[in-house]
């Protein structure tokens, strides 16, 4: 167990905070486990209608944490980002996302598999993964050229080029962009409190309908990212890019 992932249930609503403020957010390994041990736990939950992520109203999440990439790099797909992202597909319950500030990599990717995401107009997510030598994963390379259009999302996955929360919500990556985090956190909140009052049966059928369509070529192209994403981890390019992170500071 880590404090860096504060859980906090109340009613039917389980809430997963990232907090390692220090290091922006930065996922490590155990963080990961424990989300994902927390989602596996609510999708099989009767009492538990939804689940809300979310960081700070300054910050969401830096992505994975650059020193795990190097010293601990994920394997295989049972590595523990897999497994957190295996658990939010598969989570029957809708999930919530509350952006403000970073959401780079992961912190970004994530949000394409959540229900609902309310973000602050100013925050900045980013897909850098080209730009440390890796490639997208959990199925970004087939999202986001479908949500955007190859030359918009080549913008976003070949350049790496950062986007607002005001510009997330326009392209549908976001459903929201609110004016500040405060609100974006405070409009989350309220809509995961929403599905206390929805037939939580008719809520998955209906979750479980709008994702099935694409299950199955997602799953593919997630296979086929993962493996290319362990493989890049351990590429000259991304031990430079991911090395140069940590010696430049
Ligand atoms: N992994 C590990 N540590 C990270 C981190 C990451 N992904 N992102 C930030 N940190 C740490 C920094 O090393 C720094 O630690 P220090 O104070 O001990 O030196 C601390 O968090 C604060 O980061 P800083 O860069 O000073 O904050 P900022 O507000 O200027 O910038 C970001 C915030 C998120 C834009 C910037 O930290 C960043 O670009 N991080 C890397 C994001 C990334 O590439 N993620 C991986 C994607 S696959």
């Amino acid at each position: 167990m880590t404090d860096a992932i504060v859980l906090q249930r109340e009613r039917g609503l389980l809430t997963l905070q990232l907090n390692r403020p220090d290091k922006k957010n930065a996922l490590t390994r155990a963080m990961y486990t424990q989300m994902a041990e927390a989602l596996e736990q609510a999708d099989a939950d009767v009492d538990i209608r939804a689940v809300l992520i979310q960081g700070s109203s300054e910050c969401f999440t830096a992505g994975n944490d650059i020193g795990d990439f190097l010293e601990q790099p994920p394997s295989d797909l049972d590595s523990p980002p897999f497994h957190f992202m295996k658990s939010l597909l598969n989570c029957r319950k809708p999930v919530i996302a509350a952006v403000a500030g970073a959401a780079v990599g992961i912190g970004t990717t994530l949000l394409v598999h959540c229900d609902l995401v309310y973000v602050s107009r100013d925050a900045r997510l980013r897909m850098p993964f080209v730009n440390l030598g890796l490639c997208p994963e959990f199925g970004s390379s087939l999202i986001l050229p479908r949500l955007l259009g190859h030359a918009k999302a080549a913008e976003l996955l070949l350049l790496g080029e950062g986007f607002t929360g005001e510009q997330a919500a326009a392209w549908g990556i976001a459903t929201e962009a609110l004016g500040n985090g405060e609100a974006a956190l405070a409009k989350a909140r309220e809509v995961a409190e929403r599905f206390e009052t929805l037939a939580p049966g008719a809520v998955q059928v209906t979750k479980q309908l709008m994702k099935s369509v694409d299950r199955e070529q997602l799953r593919r192209v997630i296979e086929e990212e993962g493996a290319l994403f362990v493989q890049r981890l351990k590429s000259p390019e991304a031990i430079a890019a991911l090395s140069g992170f940590i010696t430049r500071r």
